[in-house]
């Protein structure tokens, strides 16, 4: 069965290689395309070893319209987009404005020309909950306002969202779907693909694993004095797989023409709040493992407490998180642990 072509861009990277790994289980065809810039190869390695397929590889940077044309020449009757290839890291953001704005922004504008030219029938773009800033209220839905970005990465993805919106508005024959993640953390229960951030780690989780296996001395909780049950931050922590498979509905939905509207917004959590102390104490008692930690200062630029009305998401897409916050930290340390087996850290 091949239900279609799907290019998916930064298909080698954290949430992109699980979306891979959902599309082709259940019966799409895929073109990756990634400049690998925060990835690497090897990462198609561990696809095959899960779906029993390899995807199509490109190795491109998604702003180079040439290579870009090149790759929709080679692969024709590409049905959808989705598109995850972005810089994400928000303290770079802010020593290194033009570079996310120039990769994040002429990426998804060479995306949109190219749907026009070669009849691509939707794409779905990875939005992210930073769009609300510190929220009003909590849980947070579609309809709660966009804060004014507290970082040059949180303005590229509302800057995004406003371009998806004026170029459908002005006619673009195509469909999309934004999706806004929460935290997205764990790794898939084959421990064959996870997260793999270059250098130090500047998310919890990965952080977190790599203090539990000895890498790092000790995690530095970034403060104890927010407004919060016990003082620390709160966030929504969506399994990885399960905000894969929201990617495979949006595709489906997109392509089967199920939605009227052109653009949609879907934020993808639990909706439940977990703090970030509680995060720590849910690994220790699913893994049996500790995790030296300490409390420090605050981290300039955090919000203090957000999570997901997942409702509209649950409803409408027919999508809900399901995995538990003990297997999705138990999948977390197996892939660690994979890494360790592997020699790679
Ligand atoms: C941030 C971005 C989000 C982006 C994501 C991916 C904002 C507001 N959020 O999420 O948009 O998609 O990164 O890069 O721009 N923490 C510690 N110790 C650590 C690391 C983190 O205590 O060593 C705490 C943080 O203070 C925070 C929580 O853990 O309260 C989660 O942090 P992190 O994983 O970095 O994600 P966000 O900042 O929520």
């Amino acid at each position: 069965m091949n239900k279609g072509l799907i290019l998916v861009t930064g298909g080698t990277g954290y949430i992109g290689s699980h979306t891979v790994v959902e599309l082709q289980q259940a019966g799409y065809e895929v073109v990756i395309v990634d400049n690998l810039s925060n990835s690497n190869v090897d990462v198609l390695d561990g696809i095959e070893r899960i779906s029993g397929i390899r995807p199509h590889f490109v190795e491109a940077d998604c702003t180079d319209m040439t290579a870009m044309k090149k790759l929709f020449d080679t692969y024709k009757g590409i049905a959808g987009i989705i598109n995850f290839a972005a810089s994400k890291a928000v303290g770079e953001s802010i020593e290194r404005p033009v570079l996310y704005y120039r990769n994040n922004l002429n990426t998804l504008m060479n995306l949109l020309d190219l749907m026009a030219e070669y009849d691509v029938k939707g794409i779905v773009f990875s939005s992210s909950c930073t769009v609300y800033g510190e929220p009003d209220e909590n849980p947070v839905t579609e309809s709660a306002p966009i804060k004014k970005a507290t970082s040059p990465y949180g303005n590229t993805k509302q800057i995004c969202e406003e371009i998806i919106h004026d170029v459908i508005h002005s006619g673009a024959p195509y469909k999309s779907v934004i999706l806004r993640y929460f935290n997205p953390v764990g790794a898939h229960p084959s421990a064959e693909i996870g997260e793999l951030p270059n250098g130090v780690p500047q998310n919890l989780i990965p952080y977190l694993t790599q203090t539990a296996i000895g890498i790092r001395k000790e995690l530095s909780v970034f403060g104890d004095d927010y407004d919060t049950p016990d003082g620390s931050c709160i966030r929504d922590f969506i399994n990885v797989v399960d905000l894969a498979k929201a990617h495979v509905i949006a595709v489906e939905r997109m392509l089967q023409n199920k939605s009227e509207a052109n653009v949609e917004t879907f934020n993808l959590g639990t909706g439940v709040g977990l703090s970030v102390k509680e995060l720590i104490a849910a690994f220790e008692r699913a893994t049996g493992v500790k995790v030296p930690h300490k409390i420090v200062g605050r981290r300039a630029g955090d919000i203090e407490k957000v999570w997901a009305e997942p409702a509209y998401a649950n409803n409408v897409l027919g999508w809900k998180a399901e995995s538990t916050i003990e297997d999705t930290m138990r999948s977390a340390w197996a892939w660690q642990c994979r890494l360790r087996e592997r020699g790679v850290m």
